[in-house]
């Protein structure tokens, strides 16, 4: 079955730079779209960007830090200004500690709660009056299989996607009269920097491959459907219990 095409709308993909976020870009450009990229560093979002328009799509990069909050609210005006219009926001970037909750401290505590949600939230409610001028629009989170279990480790980053969950599943009703959907995928352990910095013991042919994570937004953010899909857990049997 041929995929809608995406041509014409215009998407930000946060943490696009590497990983799960680069894969992502890489699809939407794939599937039509214009492609907002940000990350801290640029370097990797404009090879990311050379290389799909190495393919024929289109892509910008917008640098920022999302642990600035001005940054975070300037990068919607910027994508919308530059690019004309925004119809999907994918919220990927994330960070992590491989903590316990005895030995993690306010900094890290902050830092979580600030890339992987408050970003998110700011983000969701900037990219609102976009999505609506255009008469609905998505928006997808990228939370983790954390958000829904505890691990051992994992206090902190369970606490923000458990977070972020919440956070969606509220947005979702508040919007859908909008046509905006709001969709939330939860992934087991995906081969990424990520996963191989914090358990090189892993093989990473194992993991889920950023790759599927991609074709999942893209399936959703092109078949709209009537219905809400509130949540969306990507594993594998041989998933591993720590993202
Ligand atoms: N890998 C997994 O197993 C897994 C499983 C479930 C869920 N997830 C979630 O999936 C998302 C992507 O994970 P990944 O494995 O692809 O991670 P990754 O390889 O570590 O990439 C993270 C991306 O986020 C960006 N980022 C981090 N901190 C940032 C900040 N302060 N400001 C702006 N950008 C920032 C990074 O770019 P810069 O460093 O250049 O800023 C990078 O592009 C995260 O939300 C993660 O929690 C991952």
């Amino acid at each position: 079955m041929q995929i809608p095409s995406l041509q014409g709308q215009v998407a930000l993909v946060t943490g696009a730079g590497r990983g799960i976020g680069r894969a992502i870009a890489l699809e939407l450009a794939r599937a039509g779209a214009t492609v907002a990229l940000t990350a801290r560093s640029e370097p990797e979002l404009q090879r990311l960007a050379e290389a799909i328009r190495s393919e024929g799509g289109q892509a910008a990069v917008f640098p920022a830090d999302l642990n600035d909050d001005a940054q975070v609210i300037g990068l919607i005006a910027a994508v919308a200004g530059q690019l004309g219009r925004l119809d999907i926001l994918v919220n990927n970037a994330g960070t992590s500690v491989n903590q316990t909750l005895e030995k993690s401290s306010t900094d890290d505590f902050d830092l979580l709660m600030r890339v992987n949600l408050r970003a998110p939230f700011l983000l969701c409610r900037e990219s609102i009056p976009h999505l609506r001028a255009q008469g609905g629009g998505f928006i997808v989170n990228i939370a983790s299989v954390v958000a829904v279990k505890g691990y051992a480790n994992q206090a902190l980053y369970a606490a923000s996607k458990h977070a972020l969950l919440g956070m969606s599943k509220s947005l979702a009703r508040e919007v859908q009269p909008d046509h905006i959907r709001v969709h939330v995928i939860c992934p087991g352990g995906v081969a990424t920097e990520m996963v191989t910095q914090m358990r090189p013991d892993l093989d990473p042919s194992g993991l889920i491959q950023p790759h599927e994570i991609a074709e999942t937004v893209v399936f959703l953010v092109t078949r709209r459907g009537r219905a809400a899909i509130d949540q969306i857990d990507v594993r594998r049997d041989t998933n591993i219990p720590w993202a």
